[in-house]
């Protein structure tokens, strides 16, 4: 009995030394962590009430648990504010699009070049692209045949769901440029709406590359 006893207290006292080995970036127990690191504002949280999270208590000479602003910044903001003049870049570097929405930006449009080569690989992220934003309305093919657009036929009566869609394989279509494309899915364009907002300039120049060669064949 006595030896199963000293064998239990063996290994517990074992296994519980284990976990006090320190080194490297585990330094073992930490005494009061919070005098060791400070605590981070929150980016995108401000709490200006010193008080809230408060509790009565001769310790809580202090903001309150749930404060989160920096006084040091202007209107206690915890992020700064840019730089004046300061122009968001997006991953690649590029500056955000500037062509303007009008005839006269259309036009300009058609001399941007796309940044991507019509690699198989730009080719197949361009289709998953299409096929997720346009393909409901403008059909796999680009044929103008889509569901949306093709609509519903109740007792033999059509109802159209989404009215003129554009054949991208007609005439009228078939010598646009991919920078046509690209203003086009930014803006939106008589019937067709927005898209500047759900498709990134990257993917959008990637959807254009596909539309061209969908309309090779
Ligand atoms: C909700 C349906 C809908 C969706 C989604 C849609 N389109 Fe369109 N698109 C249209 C309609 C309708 C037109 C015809 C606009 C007009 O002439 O008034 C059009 C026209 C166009 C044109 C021709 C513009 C011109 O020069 O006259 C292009 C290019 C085009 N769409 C590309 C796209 C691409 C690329 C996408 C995917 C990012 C897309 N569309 C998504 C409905 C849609």
């Amino acid at each position: 009995m006595r030896l199963i006893t000293n064998l239990v207290l063996g290994v517990s006292a074992a296994v519980v030394l284990a976990g006090c080995k320190a080194g490297g970036d585990n330094q073992g127990l930490e005494y009061a962590p919070n005098m060791y690191h400070s605590v981070a504002y929150e980016p995108l949280t401000q709490i200006t009430d010193q008080k809230a999270g408060w509790y009565f208590n001769s310790l809580d000479a202090r903001p309150g648990e749930f404060y989160n602003s920096n006084p040091y910044n202007a209107y206690r903001m915890n992020m700064r504010l840019p730089a004046p003049h300061t122009v968001r870049r997006n991953a690649q570097g590029w500056l955000p699009y500037r062509g303007v929405n009008d005839s006269t930006g259309l036009r300009l449009a058609n001399k941007l070049v796309n940044p991507f080569e019509a690699s198989p690989a730009v080719l197949d992220q361009g289709k998953v692209l299409f096929e997720t934003y346009c393909k409901h309305c403008h059909g796999a093919k680009a044929g103008g045949d889509g569901k949306v657009a093709q609509g519903v036929k109740i007792d033999g009566v059509d109802h159209s769901m989404y009215p003129g869609v554009a054949n991208l394989k007609g005439d009228a279509y078939k010598n646009i440029t991919e920078g046509h494309i690209f203003h086009v899915i930014t803006y939106g364009k008589g019937l067709m709406g927005s898209h500047g907002s759900q498709v990134s300039e990257e993917d959008r120049w990637k959807i254009a590359k596909y539309v061209k060669e969908l309309q090779k064949n």
